[in-house]
């Protein structure tokens, strides 16, 4: 038995069989089961994919145990403090850091795509004013692809970098039109003057009747917050953008899916749902209160941005988000009652048994909600931005995909519990 490989016994049956073993960069082994149900007739099962590798990936590094995030290698504590978002899309997509001039180029292709046609813009008024921005997002963003008929073979590098120009610079466009939707204002149009970032925030609080000067402190938290959002392995939105493109859909159906999967509150909804559960909550005195019902198996309540599939030490992002919402807070509208809840509530769990047990730390979604809501952004929006931030790491994930000369589309199997196989009963006698 070489030393990379696992052998499988079944013991039901005596048979075995030897897997080969993949090491990568860093992180776990691997053992490849293509060999397991064809030799010995059996599938793996895996519930929520806890211990299942579903690629081969050089995008993003995590280190649940550590507490390590790494975009194409570059710790994200390095790249929050030294990077800019679109520098960081560019690393994510191209696999490197750009030269000055790659850098410039880059950023002018981006701005240039930032306006959406017109006929796209007629799509809002379809949709009810009450719609929650994430409804609008899927359906928007899914209806790309019916404008851009001149990009769509998803094997060609150029129209695959086409895309994701689009979808880069698109994105803010589109979810500041959903927000001007859903309170009657009419959409603000990019301006190639602004940065990405602050050119977001003109597009979401600007109103045609007044002039309006974005805060430089606000736009500088938008960037890095969508930094920190950028990318993050094979979450549940990217493996959902990775299968739908699988069926070789085309990139716009499949970021349409991936936004879909974000809106859950157990993934990219959390943002939304933590500003929720602080309302409820209101004050320090109620927070003994609501850990009890989080340790409580009869209720349903979960402390919303606390724990993660992967993370079982403090999320590095929360970490730097959580320093940002202080020093915003302090510098701008003052302390935030929600944000000493929000301390607070860290402080008991993470003291508390039930929660240093399960290695359960507060993560991305924990401290994000306070600094949108203290710039003004609606709760409803916290999760469209998290998703303008994700589109980088779900394009450069399909384009991994999709480059994968050994790609095939992802259709896994089960293990059925099912009714045994029966003959059909005629109605008179059931
Ligand atoms: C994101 O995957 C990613 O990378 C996602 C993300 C990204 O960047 O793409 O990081 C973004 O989605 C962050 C997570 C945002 N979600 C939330 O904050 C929602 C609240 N958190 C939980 O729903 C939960 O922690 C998950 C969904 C995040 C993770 O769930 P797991 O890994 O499936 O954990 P689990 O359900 O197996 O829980 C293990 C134990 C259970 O108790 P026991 O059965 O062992 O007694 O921990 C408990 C759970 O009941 N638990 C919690 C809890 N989270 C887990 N108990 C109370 N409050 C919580 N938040």
């Amino acid at each position: 038995m070489g030393k990379d490989t696992v052998t499988i016994i079944n013991n039901a049956t005596g048979q075995q069989v030897e897997l080969p073993l993949m090491r990568g960069t860093h992180g776990p082994d691997v053992v490849d089961i293509g060999q397991l149900y064809p030799k010995l007739g059996i599938f793996t099962y895996d519930s929520g994919f806890k211990s299942t590798a579903s690629c081969k990936s050089g995008i993003t590094f995590i280190d649940g145990e550590q507490g390590v995030l790494l975009y194409r290698g570059y710790p994200i504590e390095q790249l929050a403090e030294k990077s800019n978002y679109l520098e960081v899309c560019y690393l994510l997509y191209y696999g490197e850091l750009p030269t000055k001039e790659q850098y410039d180029h880059f950023v002018g292709m981006i701005t240039r795509h930032s306006m959406i046609n017109e006929g796209l813009r007629h799509f809002y008024s379809g949709f009810h004013a009450s719609a929650h921005p994430m409804s609008i997002m899927v359906g928007v963003v899914g209806a790309l692809s019916a404008f851009y008929h001149d990009s769509l073979e998803i094997d060609n590098p150029r129209h695959q970098e086409i895309s994701a120009h689009r979808l880069i610079a698109k994105l803010p466009t589109i979810a500041a039109a959903s927000f001007k939707h859903s309170i009657g204002q009419p959409m603000v149009y990019p301006k190639n003057k602004l940065p990405y970032a602050a050119n977001f925030l003109n597009m979401m609080f600007s109103v045609p009747a007044d002039d309006y000067e974005v805060n430089p402190i606000h736009a500088k938290a938008i960037d890095l917050l969508f930094i920190l959002h950028a990318d993050h392995e094979q979450n549940a939105s990217t493996s959902t953008v990775r299968l739908a493109g699988s069926s070789e859909a085309n990139p716009f159906a499949a970021i349409s899916a991936g936004i879909g999967a974000l809106w859950g509150p157990a993934h990219g909804g959390a943002n939304e749902a933590v500003i929720k559960m602080l309302e409820e909550i209101k004050d320090a005195a109620q927070i003994p209160k609501y850990v009890a019902r989080a340790k409580d198996k009869a209720d349903t309540f979960r402390l919303m941005g606390f724990g993660h599939r992967v993370y079982k030490n403090y999320d590095p992002r929360a970490k730097i988000i959580r320093k940002m919402a202080y020093e915003l807070l302090a510098t701008t509208s003052g302390n935030d009652p929600m944000l000493e809840v929000a301390m607070k509530l860290e402080e008991l769990a993470l003291k508390d048994e039930y929660f240093i047990q399960r290695k359960l730390y507060p993560n991305v979604d924990f401290y994000s909600g306070i600094i949108y809501k203290a710039m003004g952004i609606p709760v409803n929006m916290f999760t469209v931005l998290f998703a303008i931030a994700r589109t980088i790491g779900w394009i450069t994930q399909w384009k991994e995909m999709i480059s994968d000369e050994g790609r095939v589309i992802g259709r896994p199997r089960q293990l059925y519990t099912g009714a045994a196989q029966r003959d059909y009963l005629a109605m008179e006698k059931r």
